[in-house]
């Protein structure tokens, strides 16, 4: 997909804060983010695992350099303690990365990334996925990027947002076929088992757009 020369631009303006996320996957995402825009999807913002804020920047400057983020909110969640315990699903040939506790930052060092970069911050919640309740996510979400890592961590994270998204609403999940992070694609394909979706992948983040 060909990303714009606004995307272009900010990425080429702005750093990425963590190596959490890469320079391609970022742009993925924000082309996805850039379309559901233009084609005036109803609906605010997610992102489940937002860690230290890499990729929330940069959707909120895409909101902000499209004129949107009086009209779209942004809402970021974590546990801000780190990864949760990784399971069986998770298991990987790869060893021991990605571990319980790792990727730990608090919301205030999260909040702390937009006061520096003069942005609105988001609607922060911090809690574990699995204890969120639907009233915590916005009525109609009308773009998703979801980074948990786990098969845990993106099961739950679907079922949060599948119910609230608007027709024509995409979801952008990181680490899709990443060998290290098995689990992220085993969740999508037990969450979306029997149901029909248009699906495809570039650079590990899988594109979802609801019919
Ligand atoms: C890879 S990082 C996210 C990176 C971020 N999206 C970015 O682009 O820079 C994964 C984050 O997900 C959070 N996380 C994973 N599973 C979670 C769960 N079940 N509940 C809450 N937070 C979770 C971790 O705390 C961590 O901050």
């Amino acid at each position: 997909m060909k990303q714009s020369a606004v995307i272009a631009q900010l990425l080429s303006r702005y750093p990425l804060i963590s190596d959490q996320i890469s320079r391609p996957a970022l742009a993925t995402v924000l082309t996805q983010l850039d379309l559901t825009l233009q084609r005036a999807i109803e609906g605010d913002v997610v992102e489940l695992g937002c860690y230290i804020g890499t990729t929330t920047l940069f959707l909120r400057r895409l909101l902000d350099t499209t004129n949107q983020s009086d009209t779209s909110r942004i809402f970021a969640y974590d546990s801000f303690t780190g990864l949760p315990p990784k399971t069986n699903a998770d298991a990987s040939g790869t060893g021991e990365q990605f571990q319980g506790g790792e990727l730990s930052v608090t919301k205030k060092q999260f909040l702390h990334e937009f006061y520096k970069a003069n942005l609105k911050p988001p609607i922060t919640i911090k809690g574990w996925f699995n204890d969120l309740t639907p009233e915590q996510l916005p009525e109609t979400i009308a773009f998703a990027f979801l980074d948990g890592d786990f098969y845990a961590s993106i099961l739950d994270s679907l079922r949060l947002v599948w119910p609230r998204l608007a027709v024509g609403g995409v979801i952008t999940i990181d680490d899709y076929q990443r060998e290290a992070l098995p689990g992220v694609e085993r969740a999508v394909r037990d969450f979306f088992q029997g149901k029909a979706i248009e699906l495809h992948h570039e650079h590990h983040i899988a594109v979802i757009r609801r019919r």
